[in-house]
């Protein structure tokens, strides 16, 4: 079987996209399948490139047992749509970028992180960046859920 190559991408890639990341691959090896994956993450901006994941998430996370305290933060690139078989938008503006980005062929690759989940009730993981603690424990549970369906699917 293949392997599948996903990007998870965000806005700033320190606070949701990591986060999924590590969740999606928490998943993935809880169900003995994560070298069925290579897993990465971007940001569409700039600002935070070459950061740790932001000191909130990485304690969320490691709360619920998973380390993405070793993720630094990079820039998207047009490469990145020849690079991986997927790109997985926390929010529409995220997808937006990349429908702007997106070579013509590969236009396809791009899809929002939640789609599979139609259950959730919710199309878009949340930019926790500005607002408590609790916005990051919402991120876990809609990125675990997420990625339990995209799981389902890729399996
Ligand atoms: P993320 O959150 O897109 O989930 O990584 C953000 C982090 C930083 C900024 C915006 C969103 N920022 O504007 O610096």
């Amino acid at each position: 079987m293949a392997q599948h190559r996903l990007l998870f991408v965000c806005l700033g890639n320190i606070c949701r996209s990591p986060m999924a990341q590590g969740v999606f691959g928490d998943v993935a090896a809880r169900a003995g399948m994560a070298d069925r994956f290579f897993l990465d993450s971007a940001g569409t901006g700039s600002w935070h490139i070459g950061n740790p994941p932001d000191p909130r998430g990485v304690a969320a996370a490691a709360a619920r047992g998973i380390d993405i305290s070793g993720q630094r933060a990079r820039q998207i690139s047009a490469r990145d749509f020849s690079d991986f078989d997927l790109l997985l938008a926390m929010d529409a503006e995220n997808m937006s970028s990349l429908r702007t980005l997106a070579p013509e062929q590969h236009a396809g690759k791009a899809r929002l992180f939640l789609a599979d989940a139609p259950e959730l009730g919710v199309t878009e993981v949340p930019d926790p960046y500005y607002g408590g603690n609790d916005g990051f424990e919402e991120v876990l549970d809609l990125v675990e859920a997420g990625s339990r369906a995209l799981l389902a699917r890729l399996a």
